[in-house]
């Protein structure tokens, strides 16, 4: 049975404030089906890049990443908050749609040359994307793909990773 991923997204208008319509992923998480096929897509993908290691932001990046690393037996190293991680970090800021955020990962989560894949729910503006592939590079990772659920093209953030491939499930 082929999946129609869209029927397990959920549009909610005026969410978060009015005007924007909310693409919520959480009918397909919650979907046992969907969820799989999501991800044995993006693991294909993966496989397909030769990926060492997956990289992901707090928080919905890890709900996607994970069950991608343990399917291909590879590591996941979170990109979190301020203020998660306990150990020495690098950090990355990006912009929001009001002012400025920091991202966070271990000095030790990439090793110098491992192929890493960087996986998210979703691509908007790609401040959080940019922001994470700048650690990842930075601890000498290579970046071999981005890997999200959805792509909101109208806000163009793929123009901030206009250097790395793509892989995308839906478009919006
Ligand atoms: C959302 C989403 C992506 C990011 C996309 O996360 O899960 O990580 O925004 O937006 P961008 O492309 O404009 O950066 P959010 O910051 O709301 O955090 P959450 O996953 O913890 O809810
Ligand atoms: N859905 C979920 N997360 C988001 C969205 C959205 O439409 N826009 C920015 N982050």
């Amino acid at each position: 049975m082929t999946i129609n991923f869209k029927d397990y997204v959920a549009s909610v208008s005026d969410f978060p404030e009015k005007g924007v319509t909310f693409r919520d992923i959480s009918p397909l998480m919650t979907n046992g089906e969907a969820y799989a096929a999501a991800t044995d897509k993006i693991v294909e993908y993966a496989q397909s890049k030769g990926v060492e290691m997956i990289v992901g932001p707090e928080a919905r990046g890890f709900i996607v990443g994970c069950p991608v690393a343990y399917k291909l037996g590879v590591g996941f190293a979170p990109a979190r908050k301020k203020g998660k991680l306990p150990r020495e970090t690098v950090s990355a800021n990006y912009d929001l749609e009001y002012g400025e955020s920091t991202l966070y990962m271990h000095k030790d989560a990439v090793k110098p040359g491992q192929k890493v894949l960087v996986t998210d729910d979703l691509l908007a503006t790609g401040g959080t994307i940019a922001a994470t592939i700048k650690m990842v590079e930075e601890l000498g990772g290579i970046v071999v793909g981005t890997a999200f659920l959805i792509e909101l093209s109208a806000l163009n953030g793929r123009q901030k990773i206009q250097n790395y491939d793509i892989f995308k499930l839906m478009e919006y």
